[in-house]
């Protein structure tokens, strides 16, 4: 009754002031009301902020939170904030993500309900998969994971170029090893399970996709570092892929060549097909993907195309960092350009997309699956992708941009576009060269 009082107290007070259409009355109410200490003008502005924030699609996290944490971080550091910050549950959500039917993809045998992944090297260790998924994305592919622990290259290895929106990285494959990932994977599956006794993917959401990205250590086994991730993360994976395209493993490049890359791809299958009783759909065994990188020539890529058809492989994903430097198209003109590593987010954009068209050029007598990757931020560029013949497409850079929001604003993009040209996804796969 008490606290009932003294707030209405104003409120007739208020009511006294009227009417508002005298002029004079108003300016003195709003003078009355409106210099607030500044201290509390901060506070109520901050609270609103922080509000609006709390949707992922606010412009805020674009324009106000993703610039202040780079003025405040390194690089590296940043994206240990990221990860921590979405581990904790504190990120902004999508209050509604639909997605649209025509963002469906029939892919591997399956149906995902859109075209958007998050590619390797952010969630490194496979510790942020469920607050991916519930920021939009369609497939979500963790690691590079190696056999064993292996710290990457000393730091600092982890390089801004802010107004390209590109990074350079050179981690090296920083990785707490198969046995750490494989204890989070086996605890969030037997978790999941329970309260989704009939699922049929490891995501544990509909028709979206978990893949899992294995690497190799720097002095391990080039084919049988591959083979333990297959039978090791096989049954958790709703994809296999098999990373020789980092430039920060010495030697790891070359797996990319004909005779080489046959071989290991095909005891990767045979190791696939032996995979059987653990599988979360009994009848369907993971697609294997290889990534390969974007600096390569076209009698290279079509030997790659060769040896994905003869492995009988399912899906090849470009592209991985570019070790070129296309200074004569980057803004950033400070040494940061010339650090060693590979170059990822807009400015390799038209490196990947050539070579994704060479690729689509080799193989497109076949049934592999091609993904596009390689400094896609808009639904423009994915749809780019999309009609060059990828199938789905993956970003990580224009992540770290943009923030939370964006594969959500990437799929309203394609999906008003797509509707402006009466089309689907799957109708415009491939349709530049139809
Ligand atoms: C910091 C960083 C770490 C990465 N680590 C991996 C990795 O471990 N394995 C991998 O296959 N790709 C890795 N990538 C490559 C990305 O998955 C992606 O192929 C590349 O960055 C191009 O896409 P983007 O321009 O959208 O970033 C990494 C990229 C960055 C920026």
């Amino acid at each position: 009754m008490f606290a009932l009082n003294i707030k209405r107290a104003p409120l007739k007070r208020l009511v006294a002031s009227r009417p508002f259409s005298n002029a004079s009355n108003k300016q003195t109410l709003q003078s009355k009301i409106l210099p607030l200490p500044s201290s509390t003008f901060l506070l109520v502005t901050a609270i609103a902020l922080g509000a609006y924030s709390l949707d992922a699609r606010s412009a805020a996290n674009e324009y106000l939170w993703c610039p202040l944490i780079r003025q405040l971080t390194t690089a590296e550091q940043g994206h240990n904030l990221g990860i921590q910050l979405l581990k904790c549950g504190l990120y902004p959500r999508l209050f509604s993500d639909v997605d649209d039917p025509v963002l469906k993809v029939e892919v591997f045998g399956k149906t995902l309900s859109n075209p958007i992944g998050m590619a390797a090297g952010f969630d490194k260790h496979g510790e942020v998969i469920d607050p991916l998924f519930n920021l939009g994305f369609g497939y979500v592919e963790i690691g590079s994971i190696t056999p064993l622990p292996q710290p990457g290259n000393p730091t600092p290895r982890f390089f801004r170029l802010s107004q390209d929106e590109a990074v350079i990285n050179r981690y090296g494959f920083n990785s707490v090893g198969h046995l750490a990932v494989l204890a989070d994977l086996k605890y969030r599956f037997d978790t999941l399970h329970i309260k989704h006794p009939n699922a049929t993917l490891n995501s544990f959401r509909d028709n979206k996709f978990l893949a899992i990205n294995l690497g190799k250590n720097k002095t391990g086994d080039e084919v049988e570092d591959y083979l333990k991730g297959v039978q090791n993360f096989g049954p958790y994976a709703d994809a296999l892929v098999i990373n020789v395209s980092s430039p920060n493993t010495p030697g790891l490049r070359d797996l990319q060549n004909e005779s080489k890359l046959t071989n290991l791809l095909t005891k990767v299958v045979q190791e696939r097909d032996n995979l059987d009783g653990k599988l979360i759909d009994p009848t369907s065994k993971p697609p294997i993907l290889v990534k390969v990188a974007p600096d390569l020539t076209e009698p290279e890529i079509k030997s790659i195309a060769q040896s994905a058809k003869d492995s009988k492989i399912d899906g090849i994903i470009l592209s991985n960092t570019t070790i070129q430097r296309p200074t004569e198209n980057l803004i950033t003109k400070s040494d940061v350009v010339q650090e060693t590593g590979g170059l990822s987010g807009k400015p390799l954009k038209p490196i990947a997309l050539k070579a994704f068209k060479t690729l689509r050029k080799y193989t497109k007598d076949s049934d592999i699956v091609l993904v596009g990757c390689g400094g896609i931020s808009s639904g423009k560029d994915a749809i780019e992708f999309a009609k060059a013949g990828a199938t789905f497409v993956e970003l990580y850079t224009a992540f770290a941009y943009k923030g939370p929001g964006l594969a959500r604003k990437i799929k309203d993009e394609i999906t008003e576009e797509l509707k402006k040209e009466g089309k689907t996804w799957m109708e415009i796969i491939g349709s530049d060269d139809k």
